[in-house]
């Protein structure tokens, strides 16, 4: 049996009241569709704390820029209701933007810090579209356990932060990235890479390797693992846009060169014209492409 496919606000707001009337604990995995193996491990996850899983199918047009990929970001509704409720999803919303945005829309949700270096520095506005489409959908199903993907790191700290800030009532879980065998991350925009693309892609997880073995092997000063980085990512011929090492909790860049046993390292690059980031948290994450 399908999930339940709902498309209008307070048609969702009654589903979700009616499960928490019930005693049955809402879980919500919040998408902008195109679901692959990263989407489906939240549901899977979700289906296991959770007793109402809600998946959100929803391309928020607040949080892309003027020159970036809202118009042909991959459409797939159909498949995406079959994979979610086959992942253990009882019900999808699929809402238009005028749904999301009705009335006069002159209000944003920013979360200072934690959204301005990395992503924020390139994408203005990115986080306060993404807070602020968060918090709708917070607001509108007053979920138990919100689960997000790590590929997504400071987007998932904006969202923790913004939790933690607002004292809403709701457990966020980062749960890890999915990665294909050769350890790109799964992605939705995975589909806009050409197979050449694809191959050069393949820096990306080869270079947060390269800094998963040293770091494991010892080394903590930055500059070095930065260069190592950067030596591999050359090797793809990417436009790199950052590959940065910052505290892994709020994003701050470290006083000293000499790194904490813990830290994130994080990269964005144009492979042709599709931008894909990735990440790894030394000290804490297993390497992309599997190194013991
Ligand atoms: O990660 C995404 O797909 C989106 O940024 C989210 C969280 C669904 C908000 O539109």
């Amino acid at each position: 049996m399908s999930a339940l496919i709902l498309h209008r606000v307070d048609e969702l707001r009654a589903h979700a009241e009616a499960a928490r009337r019930a005693g049955r604990r809402v879980g919500v995995v919040l998408t902008m569709g195109a679901l692959h193996e990263g989407h489906l491990s939240l549901v899977e996850h979700a289906a296991r704390i959770a007793d109402e899983i809600i998946l959100t199918v929803f391309v928020n047009p607040t949080q892309f820029g003027p020159n970036e990929d809202l118009a042909k970001y991959p459409r797939t509704l159909e498949r995406d209701i079959e994979l979610a409720t086959k992942a253990g999803a009882t019900c999808v919303f699929a809402p238009d933007a005028k749904e999301m945005y009705p009335g006069a829309d002159a209000t944003r949700v920013v979360v200072s810090k934690v959204s301005e270096p990395l992503c924020g520095r390139f994408r203005p506005g990115h986080f306060a579209g993404v807070a602020t489409v968060v918090t709708k959908f917070f607001a509108i199903l007053g979920p138990s356990v919100a689960l997000f993907g790590r590929k997504d790191y400071q987007q998932l700290q904006v969202i923790r932060t913004l939790v933690s800030d607002l004292l809403l009532p709701i457990e966020v879980i980062g749960l890890p990235t999915v990665r294909d065998a050769d350890g790109l991350a799964r992605s939705s925009r995975n589909v806009y890479l050409s197979s050449e693309e694809r191959q050069r892609a393949l820096a990306i997880p080869r270079a947060l390797s390269r800094a998963f073995e040293v770091f494991t092997g010892g080394e903590r000063d930055r500059a070095k693992i930065l260069e190592l980085v950067s030596e591999e990512l050359r090797k793809g011929n990417l436009d790199v846009q950052y590959a940065e090492l910052l505290d892994a909790d709020d994003l701050s860049s470290f006083p000293t060169e000499t790194l904490p046993d813990r830290a994130l390292l994080a990269i964005a690059a144009y492979c042709g014209s599709t931008r894909l980031i990735d990440n790894i948290v030394l000290g804490e994450d297993p390497s992309p492409i599997g190194l013991p």
